[in-house]
């Protein structure tokens, strides 16, 4: 059983940049996705929910398609999936709580008072370390960094999802929250019991996250598997992608210090 299939999906924008995608991510697990910028990452990833239609192939989220299980199959599959978009773009005229709100499905919203609304994204903002007492009614202009992307992680996790996909969470932080936000994230995820799937570029803190790895490169899967296995990989593109990683992440370390 898988909770996220991609099944030979496959997405042009005037030249091709999903190619035939096939992956499984299995139940409960933290998964990630690699690959070089503009590889079509964010493009998998927004599959999913349909906010890319794939030219061919399909996806299946919990067992169901998304794209040929009928109508209602696609509202179905957004109430059991949160999304940490990239750049956390929020709502930049409305305020924390606002913004929070939106991740709350419109039917359950509807059904909502006002008071119930409130405790869900009160108790959000406590799960992602944002005192909600002194952030709900700022504006993101003025929120740091670290606070936005907490902020669009609260917004992804107060419908309560089974399922979280972050599309590069902690691209833009400072290697201290990167690490906090890392160990949110698995905080999270345990604390939600919920499957994650994270495109990132932190090779490293991935590795040191996840129970698979993958690796998009020329529209297609070229890896999928443990760390260890990406580590130790001899296909000489794994090879060289492993090798920038490292690289960068040790000028990262000179630059901090
Ligand atoms: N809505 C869109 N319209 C046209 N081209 C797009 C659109 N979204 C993504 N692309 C293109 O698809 C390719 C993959 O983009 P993306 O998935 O954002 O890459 P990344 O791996 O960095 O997340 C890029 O060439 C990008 O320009
Ligand atoms: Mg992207």
């Amino acid at each position: 059983m898988s909770v996220i299939r991609f099944r030979n999906t496959h997405k042009a924008f005037g030249h091709p940049v999903l190619a035939g995608v096939n992956l499984d991510v299995h139940p409960g697990e933290m998964f990630a996705l690699f690959g070089p910028s503009g590889t079509g990452k964010s493009v998998l990833l927004k599959t999913t929910i349909g906010l890319v239609v794939p030219d061919r192939g399909d996806v299946e989220v919990d067992g169901q398609s998304v794209y040929f299980g009928g109508n209602g199959a696609l509202a179905r599959v957004r109430k059991l999936v949160g999304y940490v978009f990239q750049n956390a773009a929020l709502f930049d005229s409305m305020n924390v709580y606002r913004n929070v709100e939106m991740g709350l499905p419109p039917d359950r919203l509807r059904r909502m008072n006002r008071a119930e609304a409130a405790r869900a994204v009160w108790a959000a903002l406590e799960l992602v370390n944002l005192d909600p007492g002194s952030v709900l009614s700022l504006l993101p202009a003025e929120l740091s960094g670290g606070m936005k992307k907490r902020a669009g992680i609260a917004r992804a996790i107060v419908g309560r999802p089974s399922i979280l996909l972050w599309d590069e969470p902690t691209t833009g932080l400072d290697p201290v929250n990167t690490a906090a936000v890392e160990r949110l994230i698995t905080g999270l995820s345990k604390e939600l019991q919920v499957t994650s799937m994270i495109v990132t570029h932190d090779v490293e803190g991935a590795l040191w996250m996840c129970d698979r790895v993958s690796m998009l490169e020329g529209g297609r899967i070229r890896f999928c598997g443990t760390p260890e296995a990406f580590r130790t990989d001899t296909d000489p593109v794994v090879r060289a992608f492993v090798d920038r990683a490292v690289a960068e992440a040790a000028l990262d370390v000179v630059e901090m210090t």
